[in-house]
């Protein structure tokens, strides 16, 4: 085992003998003498080989990435010499022997950080892909977050439990992975979404506070924020207000960024409704780097003629709403503004319109549309000459929701986002449920064990959609990293609301017997929240993608191209689960 890292060598090092091992990450090969660039985890080290020693033949042929082990005294380099983009930078290791330890081919793509190479082959060899400097800091991230998060809740008294990933697949989530029994003819184990129901069992079982840091398993749609199986900090705790949890999890959100990031962030995170959100951002996952919020036309708007307008008022809760680009006028050509109304569109909205602002008046098709109320509304936007405004019209949800997008892509086109800033926010006050079109019936926002506002039941039957929850959700930077909420802790609530989704008694308690029944054994109030730790690591290290924080990632087609993952198997495996394949 290496004492010191080679990415390490310094100062300290001058004058000693040191074996240096490591993977040959460049060599320039004069003739007469040669410079090896060595890497190793944690760095390079540059080497020198005069053509005087024995093994310099050795070097001939040696390919980038073959592993080396040299001997020889580390020197301080002259002070013109030191590279200050490296540890090591100050020394050099001068070789007196060389050993070649284990020869690479030529590799498939560059390793170093700048060169570009495609997803699929930096997946088909991933192994290699991770010896790039950008992986190996995002892997060491993810270790540091980790263990800032471990050290934080073992400190609060929070006990890691791992739950079972054969498990049993249940309505009202995502879609599950299944895993057939062979035991068990025609029956199937499902692979955890979540560990949600468990690790509320553990709050009964009297544990009071709990935590994992767990893979849980989605057969979702892949975006770039998403995976199939993805990890999350999961905690629950018992006798806990709202208030406790958040903040615990902003206590400890705060310790990752401290040392992860290097800074101390003293202001508490601020909160923010539901409400709030989607009127002021378009958008439950708002990021508030920047401004460009959203107005609303619509009080401004009843009774106005025109037929952009009552087009959108038409719909049901028709809305008109819009948003201000300060300078904007001129940002985008004619092409890059029917992306955007294309774009917006797609949000399933009635109408979209833009508008510059000149000489202090509303230039373009809407001139006219808005004379009467032509101050109103450049004071409700604070709009300059030179602004661009957009405006969509159409159901209230997607108005805002299409801005909300639209608001982000400007932003993004034109660069207005401050990287170097993490902000989180706590969104609350959640509805309880929403109206699912596709299947006509109410389904919960978060999950069927949250906590509503059940006290007045049998009124709020009525208008369910009234119902309030007590969830949040922690966002940053316009991701949503993680969500939660007191949970029911009590028989009654827990049906009233299966039943409030629609679930008949006998769906219920084949599904979720078991749970009903804990329910009766003295179940303590608890709650607890669930943190995407690819997300914020994703964040965290300033990534676009959760692949460049995760080691062996799923592509874009779910699929693992180095494992050739999903794979057929054979007959005989088959026949034992008693299944069969179609063409
Ligand atoms: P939720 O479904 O909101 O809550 O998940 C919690 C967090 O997990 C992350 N996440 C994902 N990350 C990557 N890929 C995915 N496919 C993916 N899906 C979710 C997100 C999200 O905020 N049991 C509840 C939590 C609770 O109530 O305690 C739950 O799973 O960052």
């Amino acid at each position: 085992m290496k004492d010191i890292f080679i990415g390490h060598y310094g100062l300290d090092q001058v004058g000693q003998t040191m074996t240096a091992t490591g993977w040959v990450a460049n060599i320039r090969n004069h003739g007469k003498l040669a410079f090896i660039e060595l890497r190793d985890r944690e760095g390079l080290l540059q080497v020198f080989v005069d053509s005087s020693i024995t093994d310099f033949t050795k070097l001939q042929d040696l390919h980038k990435e073959s592993i080396i082990s040299v001997t020889g005294p580390v020197v301080a380099r002259e002070e013109r010499f030191v590279n200050k983009d490296i540890q090591s930078g100050q020394v050099e290791l001068r070789a007196e022997t060389i050993e070649v330890i284990s020869e690479s081919k030529l590799v498939p793509f560059e390793l170093d950080s700048h060169a570009h190479a495609g997803e699929d082959i930096r997946q088909k060899y991933r192994y290699l892909d991770l010896r790039r400097e950008r992986m190996t800091k995002n892997l060491k991230l993810r270790h540091q977050v980790s263990k800032s998060i471990r050290d934080y809740l073992n400190q609060a008294d929070f006990i890691d439990v791992e739950t079972p990933y054969l498990t049993k697949s249940t309505p009202e989530g995502a879609r599950d992975f299944l895993v057939p029994s062979r035991v068990f003819k025609n029956q199937f184990y499902a692979l955890p979404q979540s560990p949600q129901m468990l690790k509320q069992l553990l709050m009964g079982a009297g544990l009071e506070r709990y935590y994992q840091i767990v893979r849980c398993f989605r057969d979702e749609d892949l975006r770039g924020d998403r995976q199939p199986e993805f990890t999350q900090v999961d905690l629950e705790m018992s006798f806990a207000s709202e208030e406790d949890i958040r903040h615990l999890v902003e206590g400890m959100l705060k310790a990752v960024v401290r040392e992860s990031m290097g800074y101390e962030m003293t202001e508490a995170f601020p909160v923010m409704s539901y409400e709030e959100a989607m009127t002021r951002f378009g958008s439950d996952k708002p990021d508030t780097r920047f401004g460009i919020e959203l107005k609303d036309l619509t009080a401004l708007s009843q009774g106005n003629p025109s037929l952009f307008l009552q087009k959108g008022l038409k719909a049901e809760n028709g809305s008109v709403m819009g948003i201000c680009l300060p300078k904007g006028a001129h940002a985008f050509t004619n092409r890059q503004m029917k992306e955007l109304k294309e774009a917006t569109l797609d949000f399933g909205v009635a109408g979209f319109a833009t508008a510059t602002i000149e000489n202090g008046e509303l230039a373009g098709s809407l001139k006219s549309t808005f004379k009467e109320h032509r101050t109103e509304l450049l004071d409700l936007f604070q709009a300059q000459d030179g602004d661009l405004l957009f405006f969509v019209t159409g159901t209230k949800k997607r108005v805002q929701e299409a801005l909300g997008g639209l608001r982000l892509r400007l932003a993004k086109a034109l660069d207005l986002i401050d990287d170097s800033q993490l902000n989180f926010i706590w969104i609350t006050d959640w509805p309880l449920l929403e109206w699912n079109e596709d299947q006509k019936r109410y389904q919960a926002m978060h999950h069927p064990f949250t906590q509503g506002d059940f006290d007045d039941l049998d009124h709020l039957k009525e208008a369910p959609e009234k119902i309030m929850s007590r969830a949040y959700d922690i966002v940053l930077n316009g991701y949503e990293i993680g969500g939660g909420s007191l949970r029911i802790h009590q028989r009654q609530q827990q049906e009233a609301m299966f039943d409030l989704l629609g679930m008949s008694k006998e769906d219920y308690q084949r599904d979720f017997g078991f749970f009903l029944e804990a329910l009766d054994y003295g179940f303590p109030p608890h709650g607890g929240l669930a943190l995407g730790l690819d997300r914020l690591v994703m964040i965290l290290a300033g990534e676009e993608n959760i692949r460049e924080v995760i080691a062996f990632p799923k592509n874009g087609q779910g699929a693992d191209p180095m494992l050739a993952s999903p794979s057929l198997v054979s007959e005989n495996q088959l026949a034992e689960l008693k299944l069969e394949t179609l063409d």
